[in-house]
């Protein structure tokens, strides 16, 4: 067990699908057995697309019983959402002090707003909220505020926690050592996962299975998988296959050397792989499906356990929130 601290923050934007669950959920739920880990639902995030209470709250539960339900290590973990946590809006007024306003206009979430308004002939600010603009600032106190060492995110995130060592380093220059310094760590590279047409899984392409589809939905969306059209006599190149790359991440390495060879040898139709496909995600996923319906089912288990973990995560902010006090108002 290393004594470093990994943070991270999942918006509640919806069930997320199995390329985010390979690429990110996964390694992190992997991550939190060794290290002691702050995780939260990043519900203040969500607040500049969405304002839709109902929703935001629906989502909520859903990333902490999926969370849950994958197997997250809750001694190891401290599972909570962000707004339970008082000293986090304390701390993004304190931080907003220290942020260079230039800083802001060049995170690349804001440009692409900006980008996106002036193609569309719109002033450039045009549905631009403050709640959008100063997201590096919130994110920045998430980051600083648990001491965390390690911020595991995706390559979309890195300019973020590269704008919270920024400003740790101008509020630590004025203020003394009060932040450590976060490192950023880019999830491992998982190569590409595909959806169901065989580019990249994303939302954006509706090509997506959602991670906690019912069997029946699992089932459909594996035999909706774009395959060329050879025979089932024909050999078969695994690594082109859309099957065998989803397989690979669900099965033993046993497994995958014996299906790649059976794509190679011929006799196997695109039909029986998928049946194998399905069976074996299926086999992974069956247990947790259920555990995350059986607490969907009771919201108020999720409450405690979130609650359990508000309590823990305040215990730090507290001392952080000291701290920052003493150092900026005496
Ligand atoms: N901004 C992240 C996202 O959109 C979520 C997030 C909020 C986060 N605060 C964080 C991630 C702190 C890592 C650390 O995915």
């Amino acid at each position: 067990m290393s004594d470093k601290i990994v943070l991270t923050g999942i918006k509640p934007t919806g069930m997320p699908h199995l390329g985010n669950y390979i690429g990110a959920l996964k390694p992190l739920i992997e991550r939190a057995r060794e290290y002691k880990t702050f995780m939260f639902i990043a519900d203040l995030h969500a607040l500049n697309s969405v304002h839709d209470a109902a929703q935001i709250k629906q989502h909520t539960y859903e990333i902490a019983a999926m969370m849950i339900a994958l197997g997250l290590d809750l001694n190891n973990a401290v599972l909570f959402r962000q707004s339970d946590i008082d000293e986090i809006y304390q701390l993004n007024t304190l931080l907003s002090n220290v942020t260079p306003k230039g800083l802001m206009n060049r995170a690349h979430s804001y440009k692409a707003a900006m980008d996106k308004n002036i193609a569309a002939g719109l002033d450039t600010d045009a549905g631009v909220n403050m709640g959008l603009y100063t997201y590096p600032i919130l994110m920045t106190a998430d980051i600083l505020m648990y001491n965390s060492d390690i911020v595991p995110v995706g390559a979309d995130q890195k300019q973020h926690v590269e704008f919270a060592r920024d400003i740790a380093g101008y509020f630590n220059n004025t203020y003394g050592e009060i932040f450590k310094m976060p490192e950023p760590v880019i999830g491992a590279d998982t190569g590409l996962i595909p959806g169901l047409d065989g580019r990249k899984m994303s939302k954006s392409y509706d090509n997506t299975i959602a991670l906690f589809a019912p069997e029946k939905e699992l089932k459909k969306k594996i035999m909706r998988i774009i395959t060329d059209s050879k025979t089932p006599e024909e050999s078969k190149d695994p690594d082109t296959s859309t099957i065998y790359q989803l397989y690979k991440h669900f099965a033993t390495g046993a497994e995958i050397a014996e299906f790649a060879e059976m794509f190679r040898a011929g006799g196997m139709g695109y039909g029986t792989a998928k049946t194998i496909l399905f069976e074996k995600i299926n086999s992974v996923l069956a247990e947790p499906r259920a555990e995350y319906e059986r607490l969907m089912a009771n919201p108020g288990e999720i409450d405690e356990i979130l609650a359990r973990g508000a309590a823990r995560a305040r215990a730090v902010a507290r001392e952080t929130m000291a701290r920052v006090k003493k150092a900026m108002l005496g």
